[in-house]
C-alpha cells in the first residue's frame, strides 16, 4: 500500500503520524511510505533519516495526498486541507468529528473512508489510542492549570504546592478516566486536595482501591455535586468522555457565578466540544480566555505541547493497526476485526459511527 504522512497544520502542532522507526517497519513490509518535506524537522526527525528507513520525501501536500491510498497523521484535517480528501483515499488519525460539527459536515461530504483513533476499542472496552494522548492531555492539565494559577496569568495568586501549615488547596476532576487518573495523581503528588467526580460508581470505587482516602474525595457527579465542588476549587479539570460524542455540559454557564474569581478550569474535553458550557476551543499560543472572572484554557491538541512524547507514545500504539491496514487492505482489515472497526467514522459521505451520528443529527 502507499501511505502518505503529511506535515501538521494545526496550530502549534509538531507531531508525526510515522517515525522513522515506524516508516522503517512498514517499508520493510513491503509497503510504500511518502513523507512530506520537512514534516517531522521540528522535532528531530529529519528527511535523510525518513529516507534511510526507506520513504520518499514529497515536496507538497497535494502532491502527497494525490500519490497515497491511506493517509496516517496525527490531528484531525483543518478545511483548507479538505481539497485533498477523495472518496478512494483512507485517513487514519484523529478526527473528533463532535467538535466541530459544521466541519465536519464538510469534510464528510469528500467522502473519504476515516478511521478515528479515538473511537478504535479493545477487548476490554478502553480506547487504546486514545489512551496515550490523554496521558499526556490528563498530566498537562494539572501543569498548566497550576501555571494559570499565578496573579500574572489572571488566576487566584495560590501555588499548589507544599507549604507547611497552610490549607492544601483545592483539585476538582470531573470524569476521572484515564486523563482524570492522571491529573488527579499529579494533584495529589503537589499536596493538594482533590475533588473526584464521575458518572461510574465503579470508576470511583477503583480510583478509591488506587488512591486511598487521604486528600481525596469521591463523588458521584450530579449538577449539585459539580456546582458545591467547583465553588470550593481553584483549580477545576473537564475530561468527561462519552466514546464518539459530543461531550455533556457538565458546568453550565449559570454555575460559574457562585465560583471564586481567578479560578482556573481545564477543559480536556474540548477536542469532542468541550465540557463546560462557556469553553470554545483554544490555541497554544493563545492559550486562555476569562469569563465570569474565570480563567478558561480549551486547548484542543494539548500533547502538541510535548511533540516528541506524544509522537512516540502514539506510534507505539498506532502501529500495529497501520501495519494490519496496510498488510490486509482497508476493506478486509475492518471486517476481521470489530474493535479497529469502531474506528470507522465515515465511508462514501456517511457517518458510520452510532456516537457520532447522535451528536452530529443533533445540529
Ligand atoms: N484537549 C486535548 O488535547 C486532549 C488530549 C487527549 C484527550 N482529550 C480528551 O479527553 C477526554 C477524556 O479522555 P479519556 O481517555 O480520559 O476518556 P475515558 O473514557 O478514559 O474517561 C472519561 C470518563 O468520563 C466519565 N464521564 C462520562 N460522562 C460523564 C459525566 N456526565 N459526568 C462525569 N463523568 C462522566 C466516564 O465515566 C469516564 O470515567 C476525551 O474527550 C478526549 O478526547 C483531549
Amino acid at each position: 500500500m502507499i501511505i502518505g504522512v503529511p506535515a501538521e497544520v494545526k496550530n502549534n502542532e509538531n507531531r508525526i503520524g510515522l517515525t522513522p522507526y515506524s516508516v522503517k517497519y512498514l517499508s520493510t513490509s513491503g509497503h510504500e511510505i511518502l513523507v512530506e518535506k520537512d514534516a517531522g524537522k521540528n522535532i528531530g526527525y529529519f528527511d535523510d533519516q525518513y529516507i534511510q528507513a526507506g520513504a520518499k520525501i514529497i515536496n507538497t501536500a497535494s502532491d502527497l495526498y494525490k500519490s497515497s491510498e491511506m493517509i496516517v497523521k496525527v490531528k484531525e484535517p483543518i478545511p483548507d486541507e479538505y481539497c485533498y480528501l477523495r472518496n478512494d483515499l483512507t485517513l487514519f488519525t484523529y478526527l473528533h468529528l463532535a467538535g466541530d460539527p459544521e466541519n465536519a459536515k464538510k469534510l464528510i461530504d469528500t467522502g473519504v473512508t476515516g478511521i478515528a483513533y479515538e473511537t478504535v476499542t479493545s477487548e476490554d472496552g478502553s480506547m487504546p489510542l486514545l489512551a496515550p494522548m490523554s496521558t499526556i492531555a490528563g498530566q498537562l492539565a494539572f501543569v498548566v492549570g497550576s501555571y494559570h494559577l499565578l496573579k500574572q496569568n489572571k488566576g487566584k495568586g495560590v501555588m499548589i504546592g507544599k507549604m507547611e501549615d497552610i490549607e492544601p488547596r483545592v483539585v476538582t476532576v470531573i470524569g476521572a478516566g484515564v486523563a482524570g487518573t492522571q491529573s488527579i495523581a499529579k494533584a495529589l503528588d503537589n499536596n493538594a486536595f482533590v475533588k473526584v467526580l464521575d458518572t461510574s460508581q465503579s470508576k470511583l470505587q477503583k480510583l478509591e482501591e488506587s488512591f486511598g482516602s487521604k486528600n481525596i474525595e469521591y463523588i458521584f457527579s450530579t449538577n449539585d455535586s459539580v456546582q458545591s465542588s467547583i465553588n470550593d476549587s481553584d483549580l477545576v479539570i473537564g475530561s468527561v468522555y462519552v466514546v464518539g460524542k459530543e461531550a455533556p455540559k457538565v458546568v453550565t454557564k449559570d454555575m460559574l457565578i457562585s465560583m471564586n474569581p481567578g479560578t482556573v478550569m481545564v477543559d480536556v474535553s474540548i477536542d469532542q466540544g468541550g465540557c463546560f458550557e462557556s469553553s470554545r476551543p483554544t490555541t497554544h499560543d493563545s492559550p486562555t480566555f476569562i469569563q465570569n472572572d474565570i480563567v478558561h484554557y480549551c486547548v484542543t491538541n494539548m500533547p502538541g505541547a510535548v511533540p516528541l512524547t506524544a509522537t512516540e507514545a502514539l506510534n507505539k500504539v498506532t502501529l500495529p493497526y497501520i501495519q494490519d491496514l496496510a498488510n490486509k487492505g482497508v476493506d478486509i482489515a475492518l471486517s476481521e476485526d470489530e474493535h479497529l472497526r469502531n474506528g470507522l467514522n465515515i465511508k462514501d459521505g456517511n457517518i458510520m459511527h452510532q456516537g457520532v451520528k447522535e451528536s452530529l443529527e443533533k445540529i
